[in-house]
């Protein structure tokens, strides 16, 4: 088993001690959710899984998890779910396996939303290529049209399970917040892989034989002026001039 892999496993299993029995699950898709869910079911749990893949979905019920339709299920307990990268402010991309847009709704219908990942997936800022689903009606004028924004190209991929074309994203990224608004406003985009921090509340970052955990509403809360501080995230920004 290569490092990557190590920590991929050992993130999965931390992340699979968060759930609890009765719970309500998202599984996302990936090499590292891959190790958690046999990892989960192991657990012997009664849960009631919703999947963002068919591969998922597959590996799930393969094990013995309990699949559900998620046009069913208004809220999940927990969510957890891998990514590309992890910026040290807690925005990540995601849509490496092109079911950011299915991932993007689980995280947000999860009361917590777990992301495990490798220590290879933390970076300083994050950069193309980034994600896109596109619907497949207009491509051509929706690809024009996002091309205003900077290089698309269409992966050779196929389509999502929803119908959607999956693109990438190649230009600078810079302010991700702002790079997700501009994607977002273009018609004929589905979802971009860009995931803000506020979706995220914890991020397990395999770090050879063992796991560090950050939490991200910790970090909320120091912003709110509570003294919790994160490791992965840094102190939180001064107040600005003129402010106590
Ligand atoms: C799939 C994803 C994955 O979570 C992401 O690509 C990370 O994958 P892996 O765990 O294989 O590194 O967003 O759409």
């Amino acid at each position: 088993m290569t490092t990557a892999e190590q920590e991929k496993r050992v993130a999965a299993e931390v992340a699979a001690d968060l759930v609890e029995d009765g719970m309500t699950v998202g599984l996302g898709t990936g090499s590292t959710v891959a190790f958690f869910v046999p990892v989960l079911a192991a657990r012997g749990l009664d849960l009631r899984c919703v999947a963002t893949s068919p591969r998922t979905e597959a590996a799930a019920r393969e094990v013995g998890l309990r699949i559900e339709r998620f046009s069913t299920v208004a809220h999940l307990d927990i969510a957890v779910d891998g990514a590309d990268q992890v910026a040290p402010d807690g925005w990540l991309v995601k849509g490496g396996g092109g079911a950011h847009t299915r991932e993007k709704l689980v995280a947000a219908a999860a009361a917590r939303f777990v992301v495990i990942v490798d220590s290879t997936k933390l970076v300083p800022a994050l950069r193309p290529p980034v994600p896109v689903e596109v619907l497949p009606f207009g491509l051509a004028s929706t690809l024009r049209r996002l091309a205003a924004h900077g290089p698309v190209r269409r992966r050779d991929v196929p389509r999502s399970p929803d119908g959607g074309v999956i693109c990438d994203y190649l230009g600078p990224v810079g302010d991700p917040r702002a790079l997700a608004r501009k994607v977002r406003g273009v018609l004929g985009v589905v979802e971009h892989g860009l995931f803000p921090p506020e979706l995220v509340s914890e991020i397990v970052v395999g770090r050879g034989a063992s796991a560090e955990r950050l939490d991200l509403r910790d970090l909320r809360g120091a912003r709110r002026g509570e003294k919790r501080q994160n490791a992965l995230i840094g102190p939180p920004a001064p107040p600005p001039p003129g402010r106590p």
